[in-house]
């Protein structure tokens, strides 16, 4: 018996990194998973491995209108949605504040913030036809403290603001049997990770008292437990995953 037997998800940004590998987890402990981004080639070659219990859509996160296309579509394929992931993100340009371009700012929120309500705003309703659900937020440790080396003003602003809408859902429709957490990885090897240091990582598992980053699909554990009974009565609370990086 899987975790998720019975469960729909929705995950978005599942073309790579942590959203592959939740999607990859989520599939084999027994849910039905839409796999949505922007990256069409990487994200139907991961569904058709993964079968019949996947299907990938096109998914622009930052367009209400694409979201309300993604659940028609969800909910055609399996029926109503039980389970939301709101992973995918960007890190926006390595800036200091007074030289962070608007629309830049403006970008990272819409992908990193706008689009975890557009996600909830549309997928609610159909939870509530379900009879309940849960909604993972993924944030960052960004989304808890101010980090040295943060990207930028924008990153840490829409990971705070991820977890301040978490509270703010969880406690509007916990009567209908929602539950929303957000989750705050620290330093986790994906291509975004790659692509903002070196193959190393520029050092940053010296910060970590673990001393070492982490792999994608130690984060997809933590995100299985907050989707599924597991968790039932986990609610409106953050789960830092960063090898106690912000413990010190
Ligand atoms: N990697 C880390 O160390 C780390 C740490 C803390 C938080 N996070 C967060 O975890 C999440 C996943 O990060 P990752 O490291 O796997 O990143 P990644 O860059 O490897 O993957 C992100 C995916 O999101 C997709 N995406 C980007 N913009 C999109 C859009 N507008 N619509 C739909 N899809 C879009 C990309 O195509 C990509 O497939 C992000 O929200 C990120 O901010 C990452």
């Amino acid at each position: 018996m899987g975790k998720l037997d019975g469960k729909v998800a929705i995950i978005t940004g599942a073309a790579q990194g942590m959203g592959e590998a939740h999607a990859r987890r989520f599939v084999r402990e027994g849910a039905k998973v839409v796999l949505t981004d922007l990256n069409e080639g990487r994200g139907k070659a991961l569904a058709d491995d993964l079968g019949g219990n996947a299907l990938f859509l096109r998914h622009d996160v930052t367009s209400p209108a694409d979201w309300r296309r993604v659940l028609r579509e969800a909910e055609e394929a399996f029926g109503p949605v039980t389970v939301l992931v709101n992973n995918a993100g960007i890190l926006g340009p390595i800036s200091p504040t007074v030289e962070l371009d608007e629309d830049e700012y403006l970008k990272v929120c819409a992908v990193n913030q706008h689009s975890q309500f557009y996600g909830m705003k549309t997928v609610i309703p159909s939870m509530q036809k379900a009879g309940g659900g849960a909604i993972v937020n993924i944030s960052s440790t960004a989304g808890m403290v101010s980090i040295v080396g943060a990207p930028n003003l924008a990153y840490v602003g829409s990971k705070f603001a991820s977890r301040g809408m978490t509270k703010h859902v969880a406690v509007q429709y916990g009567p209908d049997n929602i539950r929303v957490n957000s989750v705050h990885p620290g330093y986790i090897k994906t291509p975004m990770m790659e692509a903002a240091t070196d193959e190393n990582g520029g050092g940053v598992a010296d910060q970590v008292p673990l001393r070492r980053m982490s792999d994608p699909d130690e984060v997809s554990s933590l995100v299985l437990f907050l989707a599924c009974d597991d968790s039932s009565y986990i609610s409106g609370m953050e789960h830092v995953i960063d090898g106690g990086l912000t413990a010190q």
